[in-house]
């Protein structure tokens, strides 16, 4: 199993994104501040990944306090919330996970003032999410696997697999591995994914390392292979999925979408119950992440753009509800009027609850 991210004796041990597919480096970090870095350099990226580093981050930094009393403990691991989320502002799984460390902090509170017992139990708490996010892929992947033909090829956007969360599955590559797992055939079309190239390095680096038969195209050659009837169904992640089934994902999702609906291929997303976010509405009120122009005007050091020109880093778009065909979650999948069916999933308790 890919190993995204790991709680260890000594750190966060964390696969570094950046430097794949040409080198497979861990990292170990040592304290809060540099997972908060970690995740805004995109060592570790995708929404659930990001949710359980912060969460690691927390726990990490409140081990580490020298407080003596818990309102010290209390304070410290405040300001760290502050900093993680600070970090990224589209996935909305980063704001989750640390408000389920708020709540372990607020519980461990009412039930003793022994300050190294709080601190493994945050520890416990970030071990908790981490190792309900695989059950989670591992029950979406069996529900979307159903969704999919033996057969099929199915086109994805960005990396939603084993990189993008704890490890395993993923999310719409656990899809394509719970059709493979029921026993079906499952070809993967990866959109490059510029800016950052998550698709081209990522999806392909882990589906290649699973055996799984995986086709690169740049993004802009997606309309092409959907006209030409090689794509059977569109599978991406999620950020962010508002109230209403408006779905914020990887720039160039939206694109994907428009085209699929073009073509008449069914448009999924598939994501945790943990990246629905009924307190947004729908998906205007997504905050939308804009990074560092030199994503864009560089390769690593290669330059590719005239210096001083004009540029735009958008690191996320919002493909509205009614191009979306259905939410895979691991309570089920939704089908449109999102509103009902989405707040229906997310006020069941799940199996894995703690
Ligand atoms: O900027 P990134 O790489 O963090 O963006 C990741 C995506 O957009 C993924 O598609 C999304 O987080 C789903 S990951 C399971």
């Amino acid at each position: 199993m890919i190993k995204t991210v790991e709680w260890t004796n000594e750190g966060v041990r964390m696969l570094d994104q950046r430097l794949l597919p040409t080198e497979e480096k861990y990292l170990m970090l040592r304290s809060y501040e540099e997972i908060a870095d970690a995740i805004k350099k995109m060592v570790v990226r995708g929404a659930p990944a990001i949710g359980i580093s912060a969460a690691m981050g927390l726990a990490l930094g409140a081990s580490q306090s020298v407080g003596t009393s818990v309102a010290d403990l209390e304070y410290d691991f405040k300001f760290i919330c502050k900093v993680m989320e600070a970090t990224r502002p589209t996935a909305v799984n980063l704001f989750w996970a640390i408000e389920r460390m708020r709540g372990a902090l607020q519980k461990a509170k009412t039930e003793t003032h022994d300050v190294e017992e709080i601190k493994q139990r945050l520890i416990s708490e970030a071990q908790a999410i981490f190792n309900e996010d695989i059950a989670s892929n591992r029950a979406l992947g069996k529900f979307g696997g159903e969704l999919i033909a033996d057969g099929a090829t199915v086109l994805t956007h960005c990396n939603a697999g084993a990189l993008a969360t704890a490890g395993d599955y993923g999310t719409a590559l656990g899809v394509v591995r719970g059709a493979i797992d029921a026993g079906k055939r499952v070809a993967v079309i990866a959109d490059e994914t510029r800016p950052f190239l998550q698709g081209s390095r990522l999806t392909a680096w882990e589906l290649a390392k699973d055996n799984i038969p995986v086709t690169v195209i740049t993004d802009n050659m997606a309309g092409h292979v959907m006209k030409q009837g090689k794509v059977d169904c569109v599978v991406v992640g999620a950020d962010r999925i508002a109230a209403n089934g408006d779905t914020a994902n990887k720039i160039g999702t939206y694109m994907v979408a428009v085209l699929a609906r073009q073509h008449n291929i069914p448009f999924y997303v598939a994501a945790p119950i943990s990246t629905v976010d009924l307190a947004t509405a729908s998906g205007e009120q997504i905050p939308i992440e804009e990074r560092n122009a030199k994503e864009v005007t560089h390769i690593r050091d290669q330059q590719l753009t005239p210096d001083g020109v004009a540029v735009r880093n958008f690191a996320f778009d919002v493909t509205p509800n009614e191009l979306i065909a259905a939410i895979i979650t691991d309570r089920g999948v939704a089908r449109p009027p999102y509103t009902e069916s989405l707040r229906s999933l997310a006020t069941t308790r799940s199996a894995h609850a703690p």
